[in-house]
């Protein structure tokens, strides 16, 4: 019944029965937002075309049936143009309320020097908060304790992670699917977070990694030809593989380069073309009439990693692999509209670990921006860089004067050289001594940011000599469609 129904909406939703004899509760609220959107178009066409005063009362009642049963699911009036709010990425400034942090793929901002309030956006995206018992649930399935990014909250959300661990606990198989926006060469520590992240999953749980680079992406959003951005993706993929990923468990591809050699990555695309509108692509990802087609079937793109039948070649053209995908937060758009469609393409919905924002050296108040080189500390600083921007740029929560430091003590919730320490300083000991003495103030400003500077330094250093020995034909290695260490 729910098959049939579904389909009458979305195979022929120009011509749907009238009748609403299919059960709407079990519409997603996008779903039943589409259908009142339909209704509404076509009691406005019945009244244009003058149809018999019948017809039009009918098709009206229909609309007022639908309207209500919207408001049943989602909680809200239906507003044309406006879908449910859990989907609705804030974007436009129409729908973004005063104090609301903006969180989409483009930007992030908010007006609080701690950063966003990821709390409410785990109510506003509808996801899970990562919680003590899924912590602990982890560490028994993997038998060994949870990486610090898990600890630390920094990896603070997720989307059906439980079920993941179910299937592991059954010893059935799931794979990885990450990527990265090659928009330039230069990349920073804070684009190394989901890659080591994604790297200690990809050991404790012995599993296929796949990883999307979208040139494509680039291309359309940037300005940048297509041979910039395909090069980009290639230069990025030496930082990548520098993160230590094993290349008999690892497929990294270009979109540029790998659609158009896959039949099973092209037939997804096209089944998510299908069941996606414009309409909803606008309200998630807030496009208009005057963005380029490019842009407006992207997400399809980003969507089709999350379908095992896209790598034939790792899963032996299995359909139902199980995936999770480890992002930050500002890419769950993608993945949301991805899971409202996978059950009606007959795939199953990925899972979702998604990380916070990795602040700017001025502050937690955005994200950072490739283009400006002191909002960060990049993979290429020498050490020298990397001392001078910490101790020039690196926001503190210190207080102004000594004596009044000492008196009144730091604040880390704020603190730049902190934020980064729990990033990486991996010594939980050392991060809570040096906590304690900031904010007794005992520990001055200079000291902390002492620490970050040889944290650090080592940290870039080792990565750029990792990165020397990726050569191209390494790259090349990664880069090949190909069958992993992996029985299907
Ligand atoms: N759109 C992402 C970016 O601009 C890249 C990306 C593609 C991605 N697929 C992904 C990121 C999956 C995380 C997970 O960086």
């Amino acid at each position: 019944m729910l098959s049939i129904c579904l389909l009458m909406i979305f195979v022929q939703s120009g011509k749907m029965a009238d009748s609403p004899n299919c059960d709407l509760k079990s519409l997603s609220p996008l779903q039943l937002f589409e259908r009142v959107t339909e209704q509404g178009e076509k009691v406005r066409a019945l009244k244009a075309g003058k149809a018999p005063k019948d017809e039009i009362d009918a098709a009206v009642r229909m609309l007022l049936s639908l309207k209500l049963s919207y408001k049943t699911t989602t909680g809200q009036d239906y507003q044309a143009g406006l879908p449910p709010k859990d989907l609705v990425l804030i974007n436009n400034g129409t729908t973004q309320e005063e104090d609301e942090d903006l969180v989409n793929p483009w930007n992030v901002q908010t007006s609080n020097a701690k950063g966003v309030d990821y709390d409410k956006l785990i109510v506003r995206f509808g996801s899970s908060k990562i919680d003590t018992d899924l912590i602990n649930r982890i560490e028994r399935a993997i038998g060994q304790k949870p990486h610090h990014f898990l600890r630390r909250g920094i990896f603070f959300s997720h989307r059906d992670m439980d079920q993941v661990l179910d299937a592991y606990e059954n010893k059935k198989p799931f794979y990885l699917y990450t990527g990265r926006g090659p928009s330039s060469q230069a990349m920073h520590v804070g684009h190394l977070i989901p890659f080591m992240f994604t790297k200690w999953l990809q050991e404790v749980f012995d599993v296929p990694l796949v990883i999307q680079l979208t040139d494509d992406e680039k291309y359309l959003w940037k300005d940048m030809t297509v041979e910039k951005a395909y090069e980009y993706a290639r230069e990025n993929a030496k930082d990548i593989i520098a993160c230590g990923f094993d290349v008999n468990k690892t497929f990294i591809f270009s979109d540029l380069d790998y659609l158009g050699t896959s039949a099973g990555f092209y037939k997804n695309i096209v089944k998510v073309q299908k069941h996606v509108t414009f309409n909803q692509v606008k309200g998630i990802f807030g496009f208009t009439d005057s963005d380029c087609i490019g842009k407006i079937s992207f997400p399809a793109i980003q969507a089709a990693p999350s379908f095992s039948s896209s790598f034939p070649q790792i899963f032996n053209g299995k359909e139902n692999i199980q995936c999770l995908i480890p992002c930050a937060i500002d890419q769950d758009p993608y993945f949301r509209m991805t899971r409202d469609v996978a059950p009606r393409i007959g795939q199953p919905k990925p899972a979702l670990l998604h990380s916070v924002f990795f602040p700017a050296l001025q502050g937690a108040q955005t994200k950072m921006s490739a283009s400006d080189p002191n909002s960060s500390i990049f993979l290429t600083d020498t050490p020298k860089q990397i001392k001078t921007k910490i101790n020039k740029h690196a926001f503190s929560g210190g207080r102004d004067t000594i004596e009044e430091h000492r008196k009144y003590g730091g604040n880390c919730d704020v603190d730049v050289s902190f934020m980064y320490l729990t990033f990486f300083l991996e010594d939980d000991d050392r991060l809570e001594q040096l906590k304690q003495a900031y904010t007794s103030g005992e520990l001055l400003t200079g000291e902390l940011k002492k620490v970050l500077i040889e944290t650090m330094q080592p940290l870039v250093a080792a990565h750029q000599e990792r990165r020397k020995q990726v050569t191209d034909e390494i790259v090349k290695q990664f880069m090949t469609p190909r069958k992993l260490a992996f029985e299907f």
